[in-house]
């Protein structure tokens, strides 16, 4: 069935042909990445800023495993699954903020920010019941510099191994990460797989068609990718012409001097554009086979001014726009039957091929 292993289909996509089309469309596929992906992977869930002091928290959805990490009373990241011990309930639902204790919103059942159960009403005098059985489930947490990662599979290997050398590979580019800070976070909501998302990502060949304004940032003619075991990295330098500021796009300015755009397995993807400091951070959430939000962080360091940030946003903002539309029109397409598997040109698009090879391992092993 739909994602039993196949020497067949490893094949085809050892040559370039595509995950076929009911992996992007069929509600049972979507199923299978979840448990098999989203219930096992390092993902990134936000920023160390917004867990600075004691009682901070954010939450993520990993698959339909939601997570909670909080900043303890001695300062160290904890993460749990996001879900009370009395009947099931997800404990917190907003996406940030601040708490002394995790208190469910249903029967009240309050745990400390280290997981374990202070009070449980009504409690005293309940047969057999014993707080201490009751503590939150722990998921793991870990950071790389300003990023925040969690992972629901307490089994997990650590993030480091699948980071490789994906950390040094950014600051090579001369961004310092301990001065970024973010300025803007925008949802959108895209009628398209995930994978549909990432493929898009995954590959240039697009941008002179589809990004016209990028196009004449980046020098495609030197356009380079490269793979590693659980990421990918695109690299172009500027334009001359852009670096001069004759084509009208956002003022580059001293900094970093090529486009950097990493993904990193399954649904993170970090971007830094030439000029002064500047990533920009998209998280990919599946919702299911046919629907995905994507969240875009934009961070920079202190010494971009207001004006500048808009400049910028204003720029990727028209090209997040471009791609949503492809990507949509791709979902529609491969929702018609007519084209199973597509055939990739790898000399542009090897990156998809990765990636695509990523999720079929994931998915049969
Ligand atoms: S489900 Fe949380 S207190 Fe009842
Ligand atoms: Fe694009």
């Amino acid at each position: 069935m739909r994602v039993r292993a196949s020497a067949k289909l490893a094949q085809s996509l050892d040559r370039g042909w595509t995950l076929p089309a009911s992996w992007y469309t069929d509600p049972a596929v979507h199923r299978e990445e979840k448990n098999r992906i989203f219930h096992r992977a390092w993902q990134y869930a936000g920023l160390t800023d917004d867990l600075r002091n004691h009682g901070d928290f954010l939450t993520y959805q990993a698959g339909d495993v939601p997570i909670l990490v909080v900043k303890d009373a001695k300062g160290s990241l904890q993460a749990y699954i996001n879900v009370c011990r009395h009947r099931g309930s997800v404990l917190v639902n907003q996406e940030r903020g601040r708490r002394k204790s995790i208190q469910c919103g249903y029967h009240a059942w309050t745990y400390a920010l280290d997981g374990t159960l202070l009070a449980a009403p009504g409690e005293n005098g309940e047969p057999e019941f014993d707080r201490a059985d009751f503590s939150l489930i722990p998921a793991q947490v870990d950071t790389w510099g300003p990023f925040v990662f969690v992972n629901p599979d307490e089994g997990a290997r650590p993030l480091a191994e699948y980071l490789g050398p994906l950390p040094q590979m950014v600051s090579d580019t001369g961004l310092d990460l301990r001065g970024i800070r973010l300025a803007r976070r925008d949802t959108y909501d895209i009628a398209a797989n995930w994978k549909v998302v990432l493929d898009n990502y995954l590959e240039c060949y697009h941008c002179p068609t589809a990004h016209p304004a990028f196009s004449h940032l980046i020098d495609l003619d030197q356009y380079e990718i490269q793979e590693f075991p659980y990421f990918s990295a695109q690299s172009g330098p500027v334009l001359a012409n852009a670096r001069e500021g004759r084509e009208g796009l956002y003022e580059i300015g001293p900094g970093v001097e090529s486009g950097f755009y990493a993904y990193f397995w399954p649904n993170f993807t970090l971007n830094i554009y030439p000029g002064p400091g500047n990533v920009s951070l998209n998280l990919i959430l599946p919702i299911d086979a046919d629907h995905t939000r994507v969240i875009y962080e934009y961070c920079f360091v202190d010494s971009v001014d207001e004006a500048a940030v808009d400049e910028f946003h204003a720029f990727l903002d028209q090209v997040q726009r471009e791609d949503i539309a492809l990507c949509e029109s791709v979902q529609r397409g491969l929702h018609s039957g007519f084209v199973d598997q597509g055939r990739l040109l790898l000399s542009r698009e090897s990156a998809l091929r990765h990636f695509q090879k990523l999720v079929y391992r994931s998915l049969t092993q």
